[in-house]
């Protein structure tokens, strides 16, 4: 890890240059740079933890990581939802094996010290055998997370105290998320349970694909999209009327034509059923936002959670050290599908981005190879080129928030990302992450936007 020379201060100007556009092989495999990320990234931020259609009555829990740390999710009988450590206070062994279930107690396989669902100590095998004294079950609880919140069905919990409020994590990018979350009344829910892989790659290369790589795409991707569709191409892309845009690490790239991410997952009807639902769309978010919904776009909230809204697949990049992560999916609906359209796009995101899926088996390959390849003892220290688009910045767009350039081809978002990921790799505290972009919505509890989204 680098040290600034004058302050002594962690720096990682050695291992990019955005406003040039590169960035160093070594953040892909170096042991070091993957331990502070833990810390410096994964135990600041506000993390992805699970959806609330996932644990819908009081008991209910998921199981998932926070970077590489085990935690329980579980529904209170309040209706509240807490987040701890998988992690038995006496010895550490994991108190719950299971993926997804709903129970009264987390009981420890090693010892028998029993949990209850709020991750206090209830009691234990052969009690008697502490005396008065040795011990306080009040103060041995399963460890909480310092918070936890949701936005619009999406449940994050942060380890850290000191961590802004979700709506300010998020900030503008909500704009953005309502497309996902929020263009038909009900909201969503994931359907069909997780699915689970592991790809041996750095998880950076998962979440840089979805924030801002529609380059890829069509390349990558082309025997694909022809097989799922009738031998046609992936649709062209119009740089004059695509962009990338990206806030606090977030980003989300698109086009606007409203159906290419549709057409992908190769089911008619589903096209069918949001073209009808369109002009509702656009009264809900305005006309702007229902164009984009759907078009060819994907998207990445930092650190590892990414989806493409319109193909419906939702997913998390876990990392499992520098070269490995693991991988969830979920297929994600409108609650107020009918069943038979939730069927359809079930069955289409298992074709195109399931892990026997059409689409996903040729991004696993790209990037195990980038991730092996960049750990070369010569090749780690060579530049890689984030240049693509540099100089197409937009500012001042009249509708869309965020840092906005255009043309969907282009390095912008991923540029972003690492700016991100860098000022919270230098970060001493997290309210130390510079602001890169100042909210159009300041102050504004909710976002509706429809005054400036006329167009
Ligand atoms: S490690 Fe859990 S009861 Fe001993
Ligand atoms: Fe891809």
């Amino acid at each position: 890890m680098g040290i600034d020379r004058f302050t002594g201060k962690p720096s990682y100007g050695e291992y990019m240059d955005l406003n040039e556009g590169w960035v160093d092989r070594r953040i892909f495999s170096d042991d070091h740079i993957y331990e502070q990320e833990l810390y410096q990234i994964f135990a600041r931020s506000w993390l992805f933890v699970a959806h609330e259609s996932q644990i819908p009555n009081p008991g209910d829990f998921v199981t998932t990581y926070m970077g590489e740390d085990g935690v329980i999710v579980c529904r209170q009988k309040d209706n509240s939802v807490k987040v701890f450590l998988n992690s038995c206070p006496h010895r550490g062994n994991r108190v719950c094996f299971a993926d997804a279930g709903n129970t009264r107690r987390f009981v420890c396989n090693y010892h028998g010290w029993a949990f209850d669902g709020a991750g206090e100590l209830q009691g234990m095998h052969e009690e008697y055998c502490y005396d008065p004294g040795d011990i306080d079950k009040s103060k041995n609880g399963l460890k909480q997370v310092a918070n936890v919140d949701s936005y619009k069905g999406l449940i994050f919990a942060t380890f850290d105290e000191e961590a802004p409020t979700l709506e300010a994590w998020l900030g503008d990018f909500r704009w953005y998320l309502d497309m996902l979350l929020d263009n038909e009344e009900g909201g969503t829910e994931f359907i069909g349970g997780c699915i689970s892989s592991e790809i041996g790659a750095n998880w950076k290369f998962g979440v840089e694909n979805f924030i801002g790589d529609a380059y890829h795409a069509g390349w990558t991707h082309d025997s694909g999209t022809r097989a799922m569709n009738d031998g046609q191409p992936f649709p062209p892309v119009d740089m004059e009327n695509s962009y990338h845009a990206s806030v606090n690490g977030h980003g989300w790239e698109f086009g606007l034509e409203g159906v290419g991410d549709i057409f992908l997952l190769g089911r008619p009807k589903v096209m069918e059923y949001y073209n009808d639902i369109r002009p509702k769309m656009a009264e809900r978010l305005g006309k702007m936002r229902s164009q984009i919904f759907g078009s060819v776009a994907s998207a990445s909230i930092f650190p590892n959670v990414s989806f493409l809204p319109g193909v419906s697949t939702f997913r998390q990049w876990h990392p499992k050290g520098p070269w490995k992560f693991a991988l969830q999916t979920w297929v994600i609906v409108n609650k107020n599908m009918p069943d038979d359209i939730k069927e359809e796009i079930t069955k289409g995101v298992m074709q195109t981005f399931g892990p026997g899926g059409a689409f996903e088996m040729d991004d696993g390959e790209n990037w195990e190879n980038c991730t092996s390849v960049n750990r070369g003892v010569v090749t780690r220290h060579e530049r890689l080129h984030y240049r693509c688009g540099i100089d197409r910045r937009v500012e001042n767009h009249p509708i869309l928030p965020g840092i906005v350039y255009q043309g969907q081809y282009n390095d912008a978002n991923q540029r972003n990302f690492y700016q991100h990921w860098r000022d919270m790799m230098e970060a001493e505290t997290v309210k130390g992450v510079p602001a890169r972009y100042e909210s159009r919505f300041n102050g504004r509890q909710t976002l509706n936007f429809s005054g400036l989204d006329k167009l």
